[in-house]
């Protein structure tokens, strides 16, 4: 593929995988009419999603997870001592809960948690098994979408802040918007305020291919779910037969894609649409951009945050970053 043509894919798939809200039905119509088929990654999280995304982050095959806690558990007392007067954790985009915890053991001398999340259940039942277990920690639950802008209650805006973001999730964000994002978070930890993130590194191709291409096939099911959720909620006749899960390193831009590929020449029907395939066409669905610590650190400073310290596991895989606000 040209540098021009994959410029302008990757430029079609942002336009629709932004996080501004929009229906199901739209981002699918939408999606499919791109000359790269597309449906944006948000698309992922319903209830059966959710469930195989927390399996996914247990398999052999997915070393990030593992990695992360690794580094938490071992350098979480490095960690605390290099942020002393931190008041508040202010966590973006919480979810399950094993990674706070891990890192709470270690910062004792923390007041105040809030954790930003666009699931109110979520929030609901993390918040009241962390008090349970941290019963020192004020827990402030923030209901938001932390991509927007996000006010802070009172109580944080008036704390020492660190913030906290882990999984690599920036990763899923292309590099601009990874970019934005930083300085959305130097707004939320104010001056001389740090953040606390997980990021991971490029390796050999192979073992980040069969970390989002397990033998289990958990990934696999995880991606197909986006054309079961189409079936049921859109009425969609994706023929689960006929698609499979695909997971390539895309060197040029340093990522791994998740697509769904057509395994013949078909037509796919919702309402009075039509969508032809080709055998081999894909409809792309996520990107986990990778980041050499020098790549990290290149961005993070250029959204004026100053790299304090960084970790690694055992296995150099995964990278985990202090860094402090600048701004
Ligand atoms: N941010 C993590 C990653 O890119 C988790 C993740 C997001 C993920 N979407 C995924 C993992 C899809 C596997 C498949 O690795």
């Amino acid at each position: 593929m040209s540098v021009a043509l994959a410029k302008a894919r990757s430029t079609a798939f942002e336009a629709i995988n932004g996080t501004e809200e929009g229906g199901f039905l739209d981002a699918v119509l939408n999606g499919l009419s791109l000359p790269q088929k597309a449906i944006p990654s948000r698309f992922f999280y319903d209830k059966r999603g959710s469930e195989l995304f927390e399996d996914i982050t247990r398999l052999k095959a997915y070393y990030p997870t593992r990695s992360e806690l690794e580094i938490f558990d071992i350098r979480g007392e490095e960690i605390a001592a290099l942020v002393p007067d931190a008041e508040a954790m202010v966590e973006f985009g919480s979810g399950s809960s094993r990674k706070i915890r891990a890192i709470l053991k270690a910062l004792t001398h923390l007041r105040l948690y809030a954790p930003i999340d666009i699931s109110p259940e979520m929030l609901a039942a993390e918040a009241k098994a962390l008090s349970a277990d941290f019963p020192d920690l004020k827990v402030v639950p923030i209901h938001a979408d932390f991509m927007s802008p996000v006010q802070l209650p009172a109580e944080i805006r008036g704390t020492k802040r660190l913030a906290f973001f882990p999984g690599s999730t920036i990763g899923n964000l292309e590099p601009h918007e990874a970019f934005q994002f930083l300085q959305r978070v130097r707004d939320v930890v104010g001056s001389s305020g740090h953040l606390l993130i997980g990021v991971d590194r490029k390796k050999d191709e192979a073992t980040l291919v069969r970390a989002y291409d397990d033998p289990e096939g958990v990934t696999g099911a995880f991606n197909l779910n986006l054309l079961v959720r189409a079936n049921r909620e859109l009425g969609a006749d994706f023929d689960l037969e006929r698609f499979a899960h695909e997971a390539r390193y895309n060197a040029d831009h340093g990522r791994i894609e998740m697509h769904l590929k057509s395994l013949a020449d078909q037509r796919v029907t919702i309402g009075d649409r039509h969508f032809d395939f080709r055998a081999d066409e894909t409809i792309h669905t996520e990107n986990s951009y990778k980041y050499t610590p020098d790549e990290f650190h290149l961005l993070a400073r250029a959204a004026r945050f100053e790299p304090v310290r960084s970790w690694t596991d055992s296995a150099s895989r995964f990278g985990v970053y202090l860094l402090q606000n600048q701004g």
